[in-house]
Order: C-alpha cells, then sequence, then structure tokens
C-alpha cells in the first residue's frame, strides 16, 4: 500500500520524504489556502520535494475550465495529477484529459455508483472520503471495501486513493481491505509507528544496559 501526505506544508512533505515515508502527495484549495502560499509557486514546491505524484486540484466547475486549469497545472512539473470533482462535467474533463495521457484524481467520491463512474471514465485515482462519511453516521470504510469488490468485478485499474483518513484505524481498515493507497495528514502518518509498549520497553532495555555497562 502506498502512503501519500495531505497537506501543503512543504516543511512536513520533506521531513517525511527523508523517513522514506512518502510515495506522493494529495492537496486540495482548503489546505493550499491554510499554508498561506501562492496556489502554484507551493505547488511547484511540493513538486520539488517528492517525484511522486502530486495532486493539484482545479476550482473551475465547468468542463471548459477544469481542462484549461488541469492542462495549466499539468504544466507545472511532470509527476502533477490533475484533481478534479466527481460531478458530470469533471467526469468529461476526466474522460479528456486522460486521452492527453494528463494523469487525473477525481475527488469527493461518497458512494460506489461514483467510483463505478470515475473508473469508467479513466481516472488515474479515486478519492472517497472515509473521515467525511463517519462524521455523518456512515461506515466511511465500507465504501472503500464496495469500491474494491467492484474494481476488481471488472479489472479497473483506477487506483482507490482513501481520503479523508483521520486516525491509525482507518489506515488499517483499508490495509485489510486492500486500498492502493491511503493519504494522511502527516500527524496521522508519524504516529502509525507509534506504541506505549515500544517506548516502555526501549526505556527498560537502555536502564538495562546502563546498569550493566554495555558498551556496544
Ligand atoms: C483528499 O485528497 C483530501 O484532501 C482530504 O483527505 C480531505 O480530508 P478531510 O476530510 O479531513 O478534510
Amino acid at each position: 500500500m502506498k502512503f501519500f501526505v495531505d497537506t501543503a506544508d512543504v516543511d512536513a512533505i520533506r521531513d517525511l520524504h527523508e523517513l522514506g515515508l512518502v510515495d506522493g502527495v494529495t492537496t486540495n484549495p482548503s489546505l493550499i489556502g491554510k499554508s498561506g502560499r501562492d496556489f502554484r509557486e507551493v505547488v511547484a514546491k511540493i513538486c520539488e520535494v517528492t517525484d511522486g505524484p502530486v495532486s493539484a486540484e482545479v476550482i473551475a466547475t465547468d468542463e471548459d475550465g477544469m481542462l484549461s486549469q488541469g492542462r495549466s497545472l499539468a504544466g507545472i512539473a511532470s509527476n502533477i495529477v490533475v484533481k478534479l470533482p466527481l460531478t458530470l462535467e469533471g467526469l468529461k474533463a476526466c474522460r479528456k484529459l486522460t486521452a492527453e495521457n494528463i494523469r487525473t484524481n477525481v475527488t469527493l467520491c461518497f458512494s460506489a455508483n461514483q467510483a463505478l463512474l470515475a473508473a469508467k471514465a479513466g481516472a488515474s485515482y479515486i478519492s472517497p472520503f472515509i473521515g467525511r462519511l463517519d462524521d455523518i453516521h456512515i461506515e466511511g470504510t465500507e465504501l472503500i471495501g464496495d469500491i474494491r469488490t467492484i474494481y476488481d468485478n471488472y479489472g479497473f485499474e483506477t487506483e482507490i486513493l482513501a481520503a479523508s483518513i483521520r486516525n491509525p484505524l482507518h489506515v488499517k481498515a483499508c490495509a485489510l481491505i486492500g486500498a492502493d493507497v491511503v493519504t494522511a495528514p502527516p500527524a496521522v502518518i508519524r504516529s502509525l509507528a507509534t506504541h506505549m509498549l515500544t517506548d516502555k520497553g526501549l526505556d527498560a532495555f537502555l536502564a538495562d544496559a546502563k546498569k550493566a555497562g554495555i558498551k556496544v
């Protein structure tokens, strides 16, 4: 399973990249807005830090606008993936950008049928939002399972990019189901390495080593 980091914080991406924990990056207009930096500048910077896929989202809502913004974003760097909303206009733009060999990430997916349409439109990635479904008391991870089954039934190559990941349990559930990618905030990715018994055990080993005067 690939790990993408869901942020526009370039320093956080660089740190995780140095740890070898980043296969790609996803951003959205809210995350870039929070960074306070110029949209194109921050996307270009992220593409310098990682050579993995970097999703950058259009803000147009009509097909022509999405096509023009998508082509322009794809010109920023060769690892850009154009993020399009899961609307009928977004699906039309997806089909055309795919035909131009521009990779796409169809986002804001909340149902298996939406994911089916994105695959038929040739999306490189589909982004089902788990956390936002959980927020309205719908089991988000069940959606990932449904999409996995549907894509496997028909051999669709669209990768399932589980998004809106809020905690380590989401990551584990996605890994068990067989999501191709999870995109998570830096803090969630870092938290996967921690366990209180690891910390406790390490403290005890170090104390015993000191007591015994062990030198390595
Ligand atoms: C994915 O591409 C989105 O940027 C993101 O995962 C949304 O997460 P949120 O629901 O926590 O805002």
